[in-house]
């Protein structure tokens, strides 16, 4: 069978030049995406490397206590004596009343220990010369806020949308894979992206979803993997890969009769998707037979 599209490995010079510049550039950012990963949620427990407690603590929160707790038990500990920290937390736990501040001597304790780093000249850091400052801690961490998701989720669809806009553009010149590999590898990040931020939403509501953040995310890096591997050798080295090298057994595998997981899963699309028009038909029938006169009468009184 002839492909329809010029194969990758037989685009001009300078679309090569192109379309390689790209992915490496995109691949570096997703390199430095998964570092910054590390680095924030990765040290959401106070331990280095991402865990499903990372994730839980980023997203839901540690509702078993404060930030302030949590820091003193954490990287402040060094900060104070055990009795004043001791003293700090039960002022917390008592619910950080601003008359025990100075009735229980709380803001003697900070004014000595922390307010040497924690001033107004200090950036980056709260400043606890006053109360206020220090207030915000001292509440139940839920994790991340409904704002920042909100922020967050349309960068990350907007942006990352268009990643997976153009790296599959280029894969889809690709000629080693079949077209039902190909289906599926472009289309999955985008069904991962989806899951992924949902996933988040879902794990401010209930931990338990921490690992569908995992689970989407790897989803995304795998597709990501696949396409940018296989674009870049199609590209640049073709005959030593797909030809002479390792690739000509996988071509070999391709054709053979045991590489029948993708028709398998291609006639569960294909079936699923057969099936969203009757579907549709049904739900908007039983809308109109039953919901939609009760609706229309709740209006009408
Ligand atoms: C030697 C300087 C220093 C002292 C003293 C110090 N801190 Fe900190 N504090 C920091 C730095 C730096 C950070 C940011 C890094 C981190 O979170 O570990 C920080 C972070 C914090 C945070 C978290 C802020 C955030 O945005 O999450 C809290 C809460 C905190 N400190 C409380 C205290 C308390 C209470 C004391 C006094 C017992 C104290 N600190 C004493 C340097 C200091």
């Amino acid at each position: 069978m002839t492909p329809k599209f010029t194969p990758l490995k037989d685009h001009d010079t300078p679309i090569k030049v192109l379309f390689t510049g790209y992915l490496c550039t995109v691949g570096l950012g997703y390199l430095f995406a998964l570092i910054q990963i590390l680095f924030t949620h990765g040290m959401a427990d106070g331990k280095f490397g991402l865990s499903v407690d990372d994730i839980v603590y980023s997203y839901y929160g540690n509702r078993s206590g404060t930030v302030l707790e949590q820091k003193l038990n954490g990287s402040m500990k060094e900060n104070a004596p055990e009795q004043e920290r001791f003293k700090i937390m039960e002022w917390v736990r008592a619910g950080a009343d601003a008359d025990d501040y100075k009735d229980d001597g709380i803001d003697k304790i900070i004014e000595t220990r922390c307010v040497m780093c924690h001033n107004k000249e200090a950036s980056g850091i709260p400043n606890f010369t006053e109360l206020e400052g220090l207030k915000a801690y001292t509440a139940e961490d839920t994790g991340a806020t409904f704002a920042s998701l909100t922020r967050v989720s349309h960068v990350h669809m907007f942006g990352i949308s268009f990643i997976f806009m153009f790296v599959g553009l280029i894969f889809s010149f690709a000629e080693t894979t079949t077209t039902q590999y190909k289906c599926i590898a472009i289309g999955m990040p985008y069904v991962f992206l989806v899951a992924d931020i949902m996933s988040w939403w879902l794990t401010k509501i209930h931990p338990m979803f921490a690992w569908l953040v995992i689970f989407a995310g790897m989803g995304m890096g795998i597709s990501f993997m696949f396409m940018w591997v296989t674009s870049i050798l199609e590209m640049w080295l073709f005959k030593p890969v797909f030809i002479n090298g390792f690739g000509s057994r996988y071509l070999e595998w391709r054709d053979s009769p045991e590489a029948s997981i993708a028709d398998r899963i291609w006639v569960v699309i294909k079936t699923l998707a057969s099936q969203v028009k009757p579907t549709a038909v049904f739900v908007k029938e039983q809308w109109l037979k039953y919901a939609w006169p009760v609706i229309n009468g709740l209006f009408k009184k």
